[in-house]
């Protein structure tokens, strides 16, 4: 269950951005300005058929083709990437069919677990083909704070090029390496090389599909790339991963003084829903980080996609992760 507020918005304008993805720009029914977002956010949105599916804003709310401002209070609205999905479980198919320029649909509020990270240097933005979209937002914010980046696009040709007239921003072309795979081989980028010959404290932030991610990381750890600096967005948890049954274990609450079992086919999040406390979640995938709580993540068997090494220490994703022994402690 997802205690996120809801916003009804009406879908202003639907643009063909390739052969597979459609663009959608969302806004407030009577013209009013949304609530405004950081680069990385995304929102779930609530589609015909009762599918509800977690989309990246593709635009910072500071962009030029917004109200142009360093510090932004609001969002004219929002735009989200919708790729069609050859394998569709109805989500992609019913946004694409169902969907149409004036409906009204109920979304979240925005909710960022990708942010972009202070403390960097340099920042690597890396995009395979619809995951460009949270990272064309923080390309903007980066821009905006004349911040030091670079974004990498890797799409298979310019027809399959998402937000190509965003990219032609002058802001943007500076830092901008095209690499596609029916393009010109000189232009093509070695991953390995290019994580390799990295600048100090240069944070790696990652979008795309299942096989670029594992690309991306493969190369990292190739390159000891180190674990607080890499920064993922999966749009669904990896084919091979368990995010839902093994051992039993005991949760121990310690604010609340109780433990309570869960069972090997149960989730953390759907024990203490038994026992009447609730955890908000959104993926339940391990991917949001919604569900995320304070406990000794150091006695966590981590099975999330969005924690850092150092989050990891002290925090846990209820929705998929589990102890490592028999029990595991939790702030609640
Ligand atoms: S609900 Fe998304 S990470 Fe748990």
């Amino acid at each position: 269950m997802s205690l996120e507020r809801t916003l009804t918005v009406r879908v202003e304008r639907i643009s063909r951005e390739t052969p597979e993805i459609l663009a959608f720009e969302l806004s407030h029914p009577w013209g009013r300005a949304l609530p405004v977002y950081e680069a990385g956010a995304h929102i779930d949105v609530h589609m015909p058929g009762g599918f509800s599916r977690q989309y990246s804003l593709a635009r910072w709310p500071g962009a030029p083709s917004n109200t142009p401002s360093n510090t932004p209070s609001n969002a004219p609205s929002y735009v989200i990437g919708v790729k069609r999905e050859v394998a569709s479980r109805g989500g992609s198919a019913s946004m694409h069919e169902r969907v149409r320029e004036g409906d009204l649909i109920a979304i979240s509020t925005p909710r960022n677990t990708f942010p972009l990270r202070e403390e960097a240097a340099h920042h690597l933005l890396m995009a395979g083909g619809i995951g460009m979209t949270p990272l064309l937002a923080m390309a903007q914010a980066l821009a905006a704070r004349g911040a030091s980046f670079t974004l990498c696009v890797f799409a298979r040709s310019e027809a399959h090029l998402a937000f190509a007239g965003a990219l032609r921003d002058p802001a943007l072309a500076p830092h901008l390496r095209l690499h596609l795979d029916q393009g010109d081989a000189s232009q093509r980028i070695d991953l390995q090389a290019l994580l390799a010959d990295r600048a100090p404290d240069t944070h790696l932030y990652v979008c795309g599909p299942g096989g670029f991610m594992k690309a991306v990381r493969d190369a990292a750890a190739k390159t000891d790339w180190p674990e607080d600096a890499l920064h993922t967005e999966y749009f669904a948890a990896p084919t091979d991963a368990n995010t839902t049954t093994g051992l039993p274990f005991t949760l121990k609450l310690a604010q609340r003084g109780i433990t309570v079992p869960v069972a090997a086919d149960q989730t953390a999040v759907d024990a203490l829903h038994e026992v009447g406390i609730d955890i908000p979640v959104s993926c339940q995938q391990g991917l949001c980080g919604t569900c995320v709580v304070e406990g000794d993540g150091e006695g966590a068997e981590h099975r999330d996609f969005c924690l850092t090494g150092t989050e990891r220490r002290s925090k846990v994703a209820l929705c998929c992760s589990r102890a490592k022994g028999l029990e595991l402690v939790l702030q609640l």
